[in-house]
């Protein structure tokens, strides 16, 4: 036996109530958790009350008992009960303790006399409440003869039930509700009689003194009545998982931990899917402020999920995006009677009289539609059946199920609409039946067919995320993912910045100057390789656009890049910083006819992406090997202003005119070899490289004489923490099986960013600090869109650190922004950092492509110079 010794408590020492469910009791290892962490909360100086669930399958065994009408049954089932608690007592090394030997002698006496006198349900929830009396019992002879000394506490001593004017007597007795006020006097009552409790979930009294239960959910719903009737510090759940998730685990292993919520976005996790903790049990909480934390036992270390009154300062994000199957639609479309007065009351009246509780509705002038959740609903057909019958007396009446409800769950929902167009895009695909925004600004609710939510919701967690609707960038609010947490095999862990590990040095070099771009050429290097790799791919061009620094031309031709020019200053660029041999490919947009004239002086090959070069100016490509730029009809990429392609965009010559652009090229005396296509920028989705590939080869197989597919740039890196990268091996496959079909053909690509993005970063320093409003919180840096324009542009991501405060916590939200006279001069919204202070030095990350070749003398501010780490 251990001697756990401790200062003694004061009489006001803070209470902290701990539940554990019923695996969590089950075995000695598991009381063995319990001893200690609730040995650590009464060391922290707190006095604790721990709340038990029955053994795992005792309820059960339970309830089975309730339904044998023989007594002799009863008994028998009594005593296999018995057993399990003996067995566990023997493991323990215990004899009897009183407590418990008093509550088997009562079961036993229950189950031989039955119900008698008490009543059928009265007895019932006597039965039913041994499981927890038992469990309690056992636990409080366990932990006092492991150190803890341990009172046990009988829980219909402290919560009394009401009874409410809705509730009947089965209600009343096993499904009851307590309404819990805070109990000083039950508090000093206890602190005068110890310092560590055990107590039972599910049961309380009622105002007869008879015993009744808490119903689903019980435990966790008695251990808030406890919290709130001792105005605890705290409600720990102790469970299975660390806490809630951003979506269902199970569904989509990306989801990440929510480390904080609060109360009423909890309470909407919970009521819409997640399982994790009982909705009945946040609103006894919630007036007196009590937090809960869910913890997981086996991995006590976890953060968890703190669940408390709401959080100031938080950047509006989406939390959760749960999902409920088995939702049925009632369409009701009032025939013919336009606002006909009473038409609603008629319609909701039917449900009433059929007892079906309606979750969502949505409205036209002449249908409602409701949608019935099978949570809160004995859902079968006769129930439909009869209700529409009723129904068809008022209005025509269309069933639609099996459907589901995607809801996504966020504190101020309506100001995140504008980031959700992705989102909706993905919806608008579908059928959606019902679109329905909660009135208290926490939820937006969409109905589709059951069957498409699993392949949905791991592609909308991901497309949240990209968007920065789900900002998992707030470390403080999102943890890690459960595929982090508890994912078989490998750790998906994110990779680790190159800058991280050169603090020094770009504090060094931010001293000297800001703003600044600093480059990391191996992390260019290592990305050169990975595109090397690609088997199917013939030729890389780097798309010299996303950055033109001399070094990273050389160093990528040093890789085997080739390269990609769009303007005759590009050429110029290239050709001074890479030998003859590395091939250059211009491909340039609405260029004037001398910049054609200067490129066909060079050894690039050219590319014409519109009829009017090779019709006007045909002269000029006489006797040329040619590459045509082709318009494939629809765009992609992380930005509308991105997308290269379709009508709205001015790149490429349409399929319809391509046959015209040959026989112009054949007339000039220009051979076309190449075919060539680039959609947009930033794309993730390796089968769009495949899609392209075989597009192009079905057009070139029909032209002949070409030789070279030019499939474009466009691969992406993600910029939210938690985005899913590119997968090069599921490039590298969907290549090769198009080049398996078409054999004949060369290929070639020319991406930009995917090379330079990550190794770059901008480098600037605190000016200045303004607040505004209660919570808003300007920090000013030296440079801002002048220097990099992209969050401007297109509401770029891109990660911000203050690297003179590295690795301390990240406390304060602030609005990131720069000195130039534009409201858009914003590098970053909502971003939580370090409490920062002039002139300390913040980084400013993926900056390697598109920065310093987009910045401009704007406001006539020196642009940013750029430095290279080799
Ligand atoms: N090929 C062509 C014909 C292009 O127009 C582009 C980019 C690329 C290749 C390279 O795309 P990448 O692999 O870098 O995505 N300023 C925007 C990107 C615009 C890209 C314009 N064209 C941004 O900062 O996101």
């Amino acid at each position: 036996m251990r001697e756990i010794a401790n200062a003694p408590l004061s009489a006001n020492a803070p209470w902290i109530v701990m539940k554990f469910g019923g695996t969590s009791v089950a075995t000695v290892a598991r009381w063995r958790n319990i001893l200690e962490l609730a040995a650590t909360r009464r060391a922290e100086g707190a006095r604790v009350l721990i709340v038990v669930s029955a053994l795992s399958g005792i309820t059960d065994g339970l309830k089975q008992l309730c339904t044998h009408t023989e007594s002799k049954r009863r008994s028998e089932a009594a005593a296999a009960l018995a057993d399990r608690h003996h067995a566990l007592l023997a493991d323990m090394a215990l004899t009897m303790p009183e407590t418990l030997g008093a509550r088997l002698a009562d079961l036993a006496d229950l189950a031989e006399t039955g119900a008698g006198p008490l009543g059928e349900l009265a007895w019932q929830a006597r039965v039913q409440a041994h499981g927890e009396l038992m469990s309690s019992a056992l636990g409080a002879a366990f932990l006092s003869a492991n150190g803890l000394p341990t009172a046990w506490l009988d829980a219909r001593d402290c919560l009394a039930s009401v009874a409410l004017p809705n509730q009947n007597e089965r209600t009343r007795l096993l499904s009851a509700m307590v309404e819990p006020h805070y109990d000083a006097e039950l508090s000093a009552r206890l602190a005068a009689q110890g310092e560590v409790f055990i107590t039972q979930g599910f049961i309380a009294r009622d105002e007869e003194g008879r015993t009744v239960l808490l119903g689903r959910g019980g435990s966790d719903t008695s251990a808030a009545y406890l919290g709130a009737l001792l105005r605890a510090q705290r409600v720990e759940i102790w469970t299975d998982v660390a806490g809630m998730f951003s979506a269902n685990p199970r569904q989509v292993a990306g989801a990440r931990l929510l480390q904080r919520l609060d109360y009423e976005e909890a309470q909407e996790i919970a009521s819409t899917g997640a399982k994790v903790l009982h909705p009945r049990c946040l609103s006894p909480l919630r007036e007196p402020r009590v937090p809960l934390l869910i913890k997981d036992t086996n991995r006590p270390e976890l953060e968890g999920t703190a669940i408390g009154p709401e959080v100031r300062e938080h950047a509006p994000s989406i939390k959760a995006i749960s999902a409920r199957k088995g939702i049925t639609l009632i369409s009701m479309e009032s025939v013919g009677m336009w606002q006909q007065v009473g038409f609603l009351a008629d319609v909701f009246d039917a449900f009433k009289r059929h007892g079906l509780s309606v979750d969502l509705i949505g409205s036209a002038e002449t249908n409602v539609t409701v949608s019935l959740d099978p949570t809160e609903n004995l859902l079968d057909s006769d129930a439909i059946a009869a209700l529409a019958a009723d129904l068809a007396r008022v209005c025509r009446v269309k069933v639609i199920a099996p459907c589901a409800a995607i809801t996504l769950v966020g504190r101020g929902m309506r100001s995140m609409l504008h980031k959700l167009s992705g989102v909706l895009a993905e919806f608008g695909q579908l059928r959606v039946h019902l679109i329905s925004q909660s009135s208290n600004n926490l939820n937006i609710t969409f109905v589709v067919d059951e069957d498409v939510v699993d392949d949905m919701l791991p592609r909308l967690h991901e497309l949240l995320i990209g968007a920065g609707a789900l900002r998992t960038d707030d470390s403080l609010v999102f943890g890690p993912s459960w595929q982090a947490l508890y994912g078989a095999g490998e750790q998906v862990l994110p990779p680790a910045q190159w800058w991280q590990g050169d603090i020094p040095k770009l504090l060094a070099l931010a001293q000297e100057r800001t703003p600044r771009y600093v480059y990391n050429v191996p992390t260019i290097r290592a990305q050169a390789r990975r595109l090397k790799a690609l088997s199917a791919v013939d030729r890389v061009h780097f798309a010299v656009k996303a950055n033109t620094h001399p070094g990273i031309l050389k160093a990528l031709a040093e890789e085997g890049m080739a390269f990609e020019c769009v303007s005759p200053g590009e050429l110029a660029a290239v050709m001074a910083a890479v030998p003859e041999s590395a091939p250059i490919l211009f491909t340039p947009n609405f260029a004037a006819r001398r910049d054609f004239v200067a490129a066909l002086k060079t050894r690039a090959t050219i590319g014409i992406d519109a009829l009017h070069p090779i019709e006007h100016w045909g002269d000029l490509f006489a006797g040329r090997d040619i590459m045509l730029r082709v318009d494939l009809g629809r765009g992609l990429g992380h930005h509308e202003k991105v997308r290269t392609g379709g009508t709205g965009s001015k790149f490429g010559v349409p399929i319809e005119h391509i046959d015209r652009f040959l026989t112009l090229a054949h007339e000039a005396g220009a051979r076309v070899i190449g075919l060539h296509a680039h959609l947009g920028s930033g794309i993730l989705d390796a089968a769009h490289w495949g899609e392209v590939y075989s597009q192009l080869a079905a057009l070139a197989e029909r032209i002949g004489s070409i030789s070279i597919l030019d499939i474009g740039g466009g691969l992406g890196v993600p910029s939210h923490p938690g985005e899913t990268p590119l997968d090069m091996t599921a490039l590298d496959r969907v290549l090769k099986s198009v080049r398996q079909a078409y054999p004949q053909f060369q290929v070639w690509m020319e991406p930009g960013r995917f090379l330079v993005a990550d190794a770059g970063v901008l480098l600037a320093r605190v000016t200045q600090e303004k607040e505004k409003g209660a919570s808003v919180r300007y920090l000013g840096i030296d440079t801002g869109m002048n220097s990099l324009i992209r969050p401007a542009l297109y509401d770029a991501w891109h990660d911000i650190a203050n690297i003179s405060r590295f690795g301390e916590a990240a406390t304060t939200m602030y609005q990131v922004v720069g000195p130039i006279c534009e409201s858009g001069d914003v590098l970053g919204s909502d971003r939580r950092l370090p409490e920062s202070k002039e002139d300390d030095v913040i980084l400013i990350g993926q900056a390697g492509a598109y920065g310093a070749v987009m910045s401009s003398r704007y406001n006539l501010r020196d642009e940013a110079d750029e430095v290279l780490l080799p």
